[in-house]
């Protein structure tokens, strides 16, 4: 691959946490403490590999669907992971930036990733995005619906619209589109996650549990991605 082909964002499916505290007799929530605590490497492998961008799905619109004492639980693992890392951000030059219906988080999420986003949010070299209560559905929908009300308004014109128009509308503008989407544990489908943004993203599946996915793990799929040939409809 050549340069153009360079590995700049990675997005990640973290999944398996269930699964890998079931098999150690442990209850689920020690799965997900287990799946944090391989976010905070995920932020020191960026460095060592110089990944610009890392988005992490976090929590979909559809895991509302669980145990009130899961979601619950995960709201409060949040908060303590960003109460204990806002520090060590700041200190690797990560910004933090959310994509999802953040707002519709308990208010004491809200608090805490306004806080943290506001306090990385300058002198940075790395972005981590945290997909929080994201859905790809609900993204293009309300993409659609901020695009219907600036048509309303005037201020856009129908017959104008492009790719562009739509992508300016998606809830992080800018960033560039993943390059590699991983997910973990063995399930080898979307779950709704960047729908339009993986349009052309390598995709690579691995049976491992993500509390499991470490730095050599990354590793594999890195050395996967560059052994692939992205022809973007094209010839090589
Ligand atoms: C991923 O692990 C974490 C979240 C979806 C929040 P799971 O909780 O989905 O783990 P499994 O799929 O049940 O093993
Ligand atoms: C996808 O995992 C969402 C996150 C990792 C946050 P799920 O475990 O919720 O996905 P499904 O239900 O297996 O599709
Ligand atoms: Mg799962």
């Amino acid at each position: 691959m050549d340069k153009t082909d360079s590995l700049k964002h990675i997005a990640i499916i973290m999944d398996g946490n269930g699964r890998w505290a079931k098999e150690r007799d442990l209850p689920r929530s020690e799965g997900h403490s287990a799946g944090a605590r391989r976010v905070i490497d995920i932020m020191e492998s960026m460095r060592k590999h110089g990944i610009s961008y890392v988005t992490l799905y976090a929590f979909s619109t559809e895991n509302w669907k669980r145990s009130q004492e899961e979601v619950s639980f995960l709201m409060d693992l949040l908060a303590q992971f960003l109460d204990e890392n806002q520090q060590k951000l700041k200190e690797n030059k990560i910004r933090l930036l959310v994509t999802g219906r953040m707002e519709e988080l308990p208010e004491f999420c809200v608090e805490r990733l306004n806080k943290v986003i506001q306090s990385t949010s300058e002198d940075y070299q790395y972005t981590l995005i945290l997909a929080l209560n994201y859905g790809g559905r609900q993204e293009i929908t309300d993409a659609v619906r901020k695009i219907g009300n600036k048509i309303k308004a005037g201020e856009i014109d129908p017959d104008s619209i492009s790719e562009q128009t739509v992508a300016d509308h998606l809830y992080l503008p800018g960033i560039p589109d993943p390059d590699l989407m991983i997910r973990t544990s063995g399930e080898e489908r979307i779950s709704n996650f960047l729908l339009w943004q993986l349009s052309y993203a390598e995709f690579y599946f691995t049976d491992i549990y993500w509390p499991d996915f470490d730095d050599a793990e990354l590793d594999k799929a890195i050395n996967t991605y560059y052994k692939r040939n992205r022809r973007f409809g094209g010839r090589p």
